[in-house]
């Protein structure tokens, strides 16, 4: 029997940033448009439901977290998520980082941050960010953290980078100062800097997953295990390309190119798979009436005499897999086989 591992995961940032909506896209296929909130005002759906009119429900559906939402998300079987949402309104950060500290920021594993792109004062999400790392610092200093620059879709395209930039740099520096002052504390990498992963991310296209992708990466156990499997099963059965889902969520949780498959010049593919998969997933589970979670998706499968052949199958019971083949029907069966 495999020992159940818990990890806790802390999901913090402004009121609004877009934290609740992150997390049910991925972990309870709500689609992007499903997170749009009654009232854009945070103010506003915490009156209407205080008013406990018969829009509750739908208030609480999208509304501003209460506190600390926490879920246990299982993953891969043996491995679960403790997710602590932790709602961003100031008197709940404030409660978080004076009489609820040692509770909140201890046995922390990762530490996701999320800035709001747009937000228009970005020294006070700063200075609010630099307290959560000093508690951080103070209670987890191994946590890993990561720094999600969301909404980007609301910049200009053209934009982007540069302000993704900027805004990272700053967050590396504000860190490092915080570090410097505390003595003490977070995984540097080898060039002494504090180890952050930034991505810019939006819940409009597939930038969510590539982010989540790669958080998971980190805390999946026997990760180099599963690598070096799906490596071999990959050249048995002359594949060009592997690339494994998480149930549920449809995260890469690992791939595999061969030499031929590697010079696939198609970006971000992957998390364009598992974005374009829990769409259809979803739509899936519209249109035959069955709650969102409902496990529909069997099997796909693409056949072309001289492109080259595809399939995507249920794998193992907490996985699926999709396999890129040269064209052949005799390959195809033996692979399916
Ligand atoms: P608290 O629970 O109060 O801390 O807020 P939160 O961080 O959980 O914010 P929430 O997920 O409730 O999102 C607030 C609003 O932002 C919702 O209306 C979302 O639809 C919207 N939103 C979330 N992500 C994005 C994004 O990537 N782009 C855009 N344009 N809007 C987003
Ligand atoms: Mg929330």
């Amino acid at each position: 029997v495999k020992k159940v591992k818990k990890k806790k995961v802390l999901l913090m940032g402004k009121s609004g940033s877009g934290k609740s909506s992150m997390r049910s896209i991925i972990f309870s296929n709500y689609l992007a448009r499903d997170t749009r909130r009654l009232d854009e005002d945070g103010e506003g759906d915490m009156a209407l439901r205080a008013a406990g009119s018969s829009l509750t429900e739908v208030a609480h559906d999208s509304g501003a977290t209460i506190d600390i939402d926490l879920s246990h998300v299982k993953f891969l079987g043996n491995l679960t998520l403790n997710l602590w949402d932790c709602g961003g309104q100031e008197a709940f950060m404030e409660n978080y980082l004076s009489q609820q500290r040692m509770h909140v920021f201890s046995n922390v594993g990762v530490l996701i941050y999320v800035f709001d792109v747009e937000s228009r004062d970005v020294d006070r999400d700063m200075a609010t960010y630099i307290s959560v790392i000093s508690a951080l610092i103070q209670y987890s200093p191994t946590a890993k953290v990561f720094v999600l620059v969301h909404k980007m879709d609301l910049i200009l395209s053209a934009q982007r980078e540069s302000i993704f930039e900027d805004r990272v740099k700053l967050v590396r520096q504000k860190t490092a100062e915080c570090v410097a002052s505390a003595g003490v504390g977070l995984p540097t990498l080898p060039s002494g800097e504090v180890d952050i992963t930034a991505f810019a991310t939006s819940i409009w296209d597939q930038s969510l997953y590539k982010a989540w992708a790669s958080i998971i990466h980190d805390l999946v156990p026997n990760l180099a295990l599963i690598e070096t499997n799906i490596g071999h099963l990959g050249r048995l059965i002359e594949a060009e390309e592997i690339q494994l889902f998480e149930r549920t969520s449809f995260l890469v949780v690992s791939n595999w190119c061969s030499p031929v498959g590697a010079l696939n010049p198609f970006e971000d593919r992957y998390e364009r798979m598992s974005n374009i998969l829990k769409s259809f997933k979803s739509s899936l589970a519209k249109y035959s009436g069955t709650p969102r979670n409902a496990e529909q998706f069997r099997d796909f499968e693409y056949k072309s005499g001289t492109r080259f052949s595809l399939f995507i199958t249920k794998f193992t019971t907490n996985t699926y897999i999709l396999v890129a083949l040269p064209p052949g029907e005799a390959r195809y069966n033996a692979a399916r086989l």
